[in-house]
C-alpha cells in the first residue's frame, strides 16, 4: 500500500482503500455526507474504513492513527474543531499517507499537511443568508437572534463573520442573542425557546441557524409559543436538508443555503486524479453556496427525500 506523495503509482490497478474519520451524526446534513461517502465509495470500487467519532477531536485522533497502522491509501478527515491536528496528520504525512479536509478547515501553520479541503466558503453562506435577510425585511427594524454550531468547529466563526458582515449595511437589523444550539435539531429548540422567554413577546423579528436541523427545532419551539414561524419570525438558515424544504413549501420557514452533501465523492475524484496524472490539486476546492426559497421548496423537497 503506502502513499501519493512524491512517488507514487500512476494507475489503480487494484482498488484503493480509504479512511474516512467523520464527525459523528449530529445532523441530517451529516447522515447525508456519510451516505454519499459510502456510495460514492462502492460506485468507484472503493474500500472504505470509516469511523464514527461521535463529536469527539480525540476519537477523530485514534481513527486516524487507526488508518495509519492498517496502510490506508488516503484519509478523509472532517475535523470536529479547528485546532489540534499538527501532531497526528505530522504522522499522516510520515507514513506518505495523503489527507483530504471534508466541510470545515484546520487551523494550522503547515497547510502542506493535507493535501487538500473539500469545502464552501463558509463566509459567504453567512452573507448570503445576512444579504437575504436585509432584501426581506426591506428597511423595517428588525431583531434578529442566531443559532450558531458546534463551538469550536471553523464554519462557526466564519458563518457569523460573514452574516454579521452582510447585516451591517442595513442599520435596521440588530443581532440581539446569539448561543450554541450544537448543530441538532433537541438543542436548537432549546436554545430558541430560552431566546422567546428572555425576548419581549412579539419582539423577534428573524432567527438566523447554521444549521437546518437547528432551525427546524427553533420552528417547533415558536409554534410551541403559539407563534407563526415563516411569517411572525422569518428564518434563513444553512444545509438544504429536505425536512427544511418541507417546512418552506409548508409555510413555516423562508429560506436556505445549500451546502453541498457530495463531499466525500468529490475528494474521491481527486484523489483518482492526483494518483493518475501526480498534479497536486488547488489546496481548497469550493462547493456552491446556493439560496433557496419557498417557491421551489415543494419541487425540491421531492428531489431530495430520498437522495438524504
Ligand atoms: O460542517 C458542516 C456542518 O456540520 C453542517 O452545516 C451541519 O449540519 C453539520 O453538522
Amino acid at each position: 500500500l503506502g502513499g501519493l506523495a512524491a512517488g507514487c503509482d500512476s494507475g489503480d490497478k487494484k482498488g484503493l482503500t480509504v479512511g474516512f474519520s467523520q464527525i459523528g451524526s449530529e445532523s441530517g446534513w451529516r447522515a447525508a455526507e456519510t451516505k454519499l461517502a459510502r456510495q460514492g465509495a462502492e460506485q468507484r470500487g472503493i474500500t472504505l474504513k470509516f469511523s464514527d467519532a461521535q463529536q469527539r477531536q480525540e476519537n477523530q485522533i485514534k481513527a486516524v492513527r487507526s488508518f495509519i497502522a492498517q496502510g490506508v491509501d488516503a484519509i478523509l478527515l472532517a475535523p470536529v474543531v479547528s485546532s489540534g491536528w499538527d501532531e497526528v496528520l505530522g504522522e499522516a504525512k510520515a507514513a506518505n499517507i495523503p489527507v483530504i479536509l471534508l466541510d470545515r478547515q484546520i487551523d494550522t501553520p503547515n497547510v502542506d499537511l493535507y493535501l487538500t479541503a473539500v469545502t464552501s466558503d463558509t463566509i459567504e453562506e453567512g452573507r448570503v443568508a445576512g444579504r437575504w435577510l436585509a432584501g426581506k425585511v426591506q428597511g423595517r427594524d428588525c431583531r434578529i437572534v442566531e443559532i450558531q454550531g458546534t463551538v469550536g468547529a471553523s464554519l462557526v466563526a466564519n458563518r457569523k463573520k460573514g452574516f454579521e458582515e452582510a447585516i451591517a449595511t442595513a442599520p435596521n437589523l440588530h443581532l440581539v442573542r446569539t448561543q450554541s444550539g450544537e448543530f441538532t435539531r433537541a438543542k436548537g429548540k432549546e436554545v430558541m425557546e430560552g431566546f422567546l422567554k428572555a425576548e419581549a413577546p412579539g419582539s423577534i423579528c428573524a432567527v438566523y441557524a447554521h444549521n437546518d436541523d437547528m432551525m427546524i427545532g427553533a420552528i417547533q419551539a415558536i409554534k410551541e409559543a403559539g407563534l407563526k414561524p415563516g411569517t411572525d419570525i422569518l428564518t434563513v438558515s444553512i444545509d438544504g436538508v429536505p425536512d427544511i424544504f418541507k417546512a418552506m413549501a409548508d409555510g413555516d420557514a423562508n429560506a436556505t443555503v445549500e451546502l453541498a452533501p457530495d463531499m466525500a465523492p468529490r475528494a474521491y475524484d481527486i484523489l483518482l486524479a492526483y494518483r493518475k496524472d501526480h498534479a497536486p490539486p488547488p489546496k481548497w476546492v469550493q462547493t456552491p453556496s446556493k439560496l433557496y426559497e419557498p417557491d421551489t421548496a415543494a419541487a425540491e423537497y421531492a428531489r431530495r427525500k430520498d437522495l438524504y
